[in-house]
């Protein structure tokens, strides 16, 4: 069923009044504030409430945020799902040919084993923070091939049961639905693709495949490439079990009206969907109409998952303003996630809750 705009806005200001409630130290908690009840004693988590949909709702984390044991606590129990923001990419775990470092992607894996989280896998081929030793020279595509089939089921076979999901290629395409020119694409062809996708499942028949991008989230351009692809992978039998939206949204862009139906589409190719790096940034200095636009957009985004079957999870690009990448990338820009610098909710935590707490 879709909200109105009544009840979102209801919703909205019910987000914001908890918000205000919990800075001033009231005890009336998040809980009560969504309509909720307590379970067993227990603060329901973001995790519990999406479990009650047969949803994850996840978060990155980095390695150097383990450290902060306050980040930790809450990353350990809200959340029942982790994504590793670098440890799993291609300069981190093969940083020349052949030797392979698994430390900090197992350094995650076990912290999430520990919390009884699952985890995606972040990410085999991508063109962005590759090592020197792929991108200083010419590969002929027998040379490429080779080493890109060494590294993805080196790989896989590494973190075989330990991720339940591989982001096998990652941003494939241009805004325009053309074939990005990466390394990969320019010396071996759209076929890298399939290949990829193909050499991950004999490393791991069980691990869930997926292409994974940000501005597809919309139907438009990119994401028709993706409907295209994606279509004509099944058709050829290719493994391919799903399509991850980023999801790295913007206030000033406006919100993707055709997200549901979008997801939708995939869905009925016979794919799993996912929200893969969700965050909402917005232009400094945040104020609370900012905030409260930003609240309502997490909520429609989680309604918008939890309305469509194959949608299977929600992941945050990390929790808490205070380890965003926004700030570094966009100039002038942040406060893009539902807990602020100081670790403290925000209205868009308790918009996420009420979405969650819905029938
Ligand atoms: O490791 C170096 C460190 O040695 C050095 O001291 C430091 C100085 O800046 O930089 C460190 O590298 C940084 C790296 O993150 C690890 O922290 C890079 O500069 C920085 O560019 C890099 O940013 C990452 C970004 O991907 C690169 O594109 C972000 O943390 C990461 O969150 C982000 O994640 C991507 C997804 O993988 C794909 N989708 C988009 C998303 C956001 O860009």
């Amino acid at each position: 069923m879709r909200t109105t705009t009544r009840s979102r806005t209801r919703l909205r200001l019910a987000g914001a009044l908890a918000a205000v409630l919990v800075a001033a130290g009231v005890a009336t908690g998040p809980a009560a504030q969504a309509g909720e009840e307590r379970h067993g004693g227990h603060h329901r988590t973001l995790a519990d409430l999406a479990q009650r949909h047969g949803r994850y709702f996840g978060s990155a984390t980095d390695n150097p945020e383990l450290t902060d044991t306050a980040y930790t606590a809450l990353l350990g129990k809200e959340f029942d799902q982790i994504t590793p923001g670098n440890g799993m990419k291609w300069y981190a775990t093969e940083p020349e040919p052949g030797v392979f470092d698994w430390t900090a992607g197992d350094e995650i894996v076990d912290l999430a084993r520990a919390n009884h989280q699952k985890v995606r896998g972040h990410t085999l081929v991508w063109h962005s923070q590759l090592p020197d030793w792929v991108t200083a020279r010419e590969w002929t595509a027998a040379e490429l091939r080779a080493v890109l089939k060494r590294h993805v089921q080196t790989e896989v076979r590494h973190y075989r049961g330990k991720v339940f999901a591989w982001d096998v290629v990652n941003e494939a395409f241009n805004e325009d639905g053309t074939y990005r020119e990466s390394v990969f694409y320019k010396t071996l062809g759209p076929g890298y693709i399939a290949d990829a996708l193909r050499w991950a499942h004999q490393a791991d028949p069980h691990v869930k495949l997926y292409l994974n991008d940000y501005n597809i989230e919309a139907v438009g351009p990119k994401s028709d490439a993706y409907y295209r692809l994606a279509k004509e992978l099944k058709a050829q039998g290719v493994p391919l079990d799903g399509i991850g939206f980023q999801t790295h949204l913007a206030l000033q862009y406006g919100y993707p009206d055709t997200l549901e139906d979008n997801l939708r589409r995939f869905s009925r190719l016979g794919l799993d969907t996912a929200l893969t790096e969700v965050d909402i940034r917005m232009q400094l200095p945040a104020d609370a109409e900012k905030l409260a636009t930003q609240a309502d957009w997490y909520q429609r985004l989680t309604e918008s998952c939890l309305a469509v079957r194959r949608c299977v999870g929600i992941t945050l690009w990390d929790y808490t303003d205070k380890y965003s990448w926004i700030p570094a990338f966009f100039e002038g820009e942040g406060a893009a996630l539902p807990w602020d610098e100081q670790l403290a909710p925000k209205p868009a935590y308790f918009a996420i809750r009420a979405a969650l707490a819905r029938k």
